[in-house]
């Protein structure tokens, strides 16, 4: 009898552990909850503003579309965009598709001439959404990501106006033009250069994310009452230091973009964003 007991004691030891390991594992593997645990995603911890570098992103446009920035000609954008505010938590993991909500172009009809400029795809195609299936840029960053800015965004308008907001406030471009980094097809500056002009001008570190050696996305981040705050620093043995932990080599480039005479083909290639939690 004792020794049955002793087996039955066992078994739900290792039962508990099991089930321990595999919440741990749980825990590890999901970086972004899904759809189904709808309203159980805790709060976020700071918002992390994403721009992108229009000369690096249309490099390779070997379609043209009206929704594609790229293939505006002249009016294509010149300074640095808009790719979405991204709620996320200090422990590098981020919450999505938090609201069930829809995107709505009616509900932004009075932002539409301000997004097309400033907050622009740069691609054909759509991308995918939490509850519309496929579709626009915008209603990608609104329901993965803006419905997850609660409580301090708290609807669709708000999230796209709060943005438009932070990117006039927060000139990218002006500083690092006025810091002497202008685009350019031929100049590399220092990433460290293009870090401390903006950490003079903002008082917060950024992150910069290249392609080979060219600016691609520039993150700032936001403390929940949009005051700027550093980019996390994800540290690690191999990575100590905060430009290793950046894709960009010490000599980066802001390439300017040259229409290249694309083909308007119709054909509209489906595209994943790239550098984005999905
Ligand atoms: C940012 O600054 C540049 C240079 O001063 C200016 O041309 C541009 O209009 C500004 N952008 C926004 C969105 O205010």
């Amino acid at each position: 009898m004792a020794s049955f007991s002793l087996i039955l004691i066992r078994l739900s030891l290792v039962a508990a552990v099991l089930t321990a390991s595999f919440c741990q594992l749980k825990a590890i593997g999901i970086r972004e909850v899904v759809d189904d645990a709808v309203g159980e995603q805790r709060e976020f911890d700071y918002f992390n503003f994403a721009l992108q570098w229009p000369g690096t992103q249309c490099k390779n446009t070997r379609h043209c579309c009206p929704s594609n920035g790229c293939c505006r000609g002249s009016n294509a954008p010149t300074e640095f965009t808009i790719h979405g505010l991204w709620p996320d938590y200090n422990d590098g993991t981020w919450p999505s598709c938090c609201k069930k909500s829809k995107f709505d172009e009616k509900e932004i009809s009075t932002l539409l001439d301000a997004l097309e400029k400033y907050w622009p795809s740069y691609r054909c195609g759509s991308t995918s959404t939490c509850y519309s299936g496929e579709g626009l840029f915008w209603a990608h960053e609104w329901e993965k990501h803006g419905t997850c800015s609660f409580p301090v965004v708290r609807d669709e308008y708000s999230y796209f106006s709060t943005t438009l907001n932070l990117y006039f406030k927060y000139n990218v471009t002006r500083v690092l033009n006025e810091a002497g980094y202008l685009p350019s097809n031929t100049e590399k500056y220092p990433l460290g250069g293009i870090v401390s002009a903006i950490q003079n001008a903002f008082h917060a570190t950024p992150k910069l994310d290249c392609s080979k050696d060219a600016v691609n996305e520039l993150h700032l981040c936001f403390y929940k009452d949009f005051k700027p705050r550093d980019y996390i620093i994800e540290r690690s043995p191999e990575n100590d230091n905060y430009f290793s932990s950046s894709s960009c080599p010490k000599y980066v480039s802001l390439p300017v973009y040259t229409s290249s005479g694309v083909d308007d083909a119709t054909a509209a290639i489906p595209w994943i964003l790239e550098n984005e939690p999905l």
